[in-house]
Formats: C-alpha cells, sequence, structure tokens
C-alpha cells in the first residue's frame, strides 16, 4: 500500500494544485493532502476554510483524504504511516527553495523521500499569491480556481473590505 502526502498551504487551492492532486492519486493508492496550518504565516484563510474548500473540491476522488497539520511535515508523514512526500515543481524559480526542502526533510528523516511532479503547462504561471491579489482587485477567477473557491475569496475579500468594487457608492 504506498501512501502519499501532498503538502503545502493551500491559501486558496488553484486549479494547479488540483492538477497535481489529480495526477498524484492515480499514481499512489492513497494520497494525503495536508494543509499546514501555521499561524505566523497570516494565511487569508483559516485552517478549517482551507480544509473545507479542499474536500469540496477532491470530493469525487476516493483515495485522497484532507488531513491538517502542523509541526515538521516529516513527523507528520511518520504519524500518517506515508514514506513519501509529493510536491508540484512549476517553473525553475521553485527548484532552489523545493531542492533545500527535500533535502532538509531526508536529513530530518531518510526514511521519508519527495517525489517531484512538473506542473501541466497551462498552470506553470498559476500561484494561490497571485489568485489573492486579482481576487482583492475584483479579477475574473475562473481561470484560476474551481467556481467553489472563486466563491469563498469573494466572500472573504467583501468582508475584509479589500474587494468592494460591486459595492455602490
Ligand atoms: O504551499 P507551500 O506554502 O509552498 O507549502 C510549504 C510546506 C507546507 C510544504 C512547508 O512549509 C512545510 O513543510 N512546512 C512544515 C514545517 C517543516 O517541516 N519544515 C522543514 C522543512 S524545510
Amino acid at each position: 500500500m504506498l501512501r502519499a502526502i501532498y503538502p503545502g498551504s493551500f491559501d486558496p487551492v488553484t486549479y494547479g494544485h488540483c492538477d497535481i492532486i489529480q495526477r498524484s492519486c492515480k499514481i499512489v493508492d492513497e494520497l494525503i493532502v495536508g494543509v499546514l496550518n501555521n499561524k505566523a504565516k497570516m494565511p487569508l484563510f483559516s485552517v478549517e476554510e482551507r480544509v473545507k474548500m479542499l474536500k469540496e473540491v477532491t470530493g469525487s476522488l476516493p483515495n485522497v483524504r484532507i488531513v491538517p497539520f502542523d509541526g515538521l511535515l516529516v513527523d507528520f508523514a511518520f504519524r500518517m504511516d506515508a514514506r513519501l512526500i509529493i510536491r508540484g515543481l512549476r517553473a525553475i524559480t521553485d527548484f532552489e527553495y523545493e531542492l533545500q526542502m527535500s533535502q532538509t526533510n531526508h536529513k530530518l528523516e531518510p526514511k521519508v523521500e519527495t517525489m517531484f511532479l512538473t506542473t501541466s503547462i497551462q498552470y506553470s504561471y498559476l500561484s494561490s499569491t497571485t489568485v489573492r491579489e486579482i481576487a482583492a482587485f475584483g479579477g475574473d477567477l475562473s481561470q484560476f480556481v474551481p467556481e467553489a473557491v472563486a466563491v469563498e475569496l469573494k466572500k472573504k475579500m467583501n468582508t475584509k473590505g479589500e474587494c468592494n468594487h460591486e459595492q455602490p457608492h
């Protein structure tokens, strides 16, 4: 039984993440999407909100589980009885950070390996950071995130007062 962790912040989940999830869950028996609960990062969405959105967009994939975590990723992998971490690589700019992270994780726990999937070309430019920025300025999100996530982003921007273009003056 091959169980892997696909970890990340997912603030929020994008079509790029969905692509990696859909492809990874065909390779492994069970994929655990690990959602980092790191308050120091000041995410736009709470960990509960990020988990909820991920559950919604992966609902049709029977071998995918969404689990929040804090602390070290390799400890989480061990707790989940997984020895494989999957990460997506978009462009060369991702490489240095990902290499450092995978080598650090391997030093911390040599039994846990990291494998990379290259992001599908149509999502190579996409990141949660740019999605949040587009949402903040009221841009069209339909090419970047599933509809359910776009709805939550709009709600969040309205409640935060960062995006009130549609409100009457
Ligand atoms: O989506 P992100 O923000 O690029 O994901 C980064 C993540 C969650 C994979 C990384 O920050 C992480 O693993 N954090 C847990 C803390 C940890 O284990 N750090 C040591 C490895 S460098």
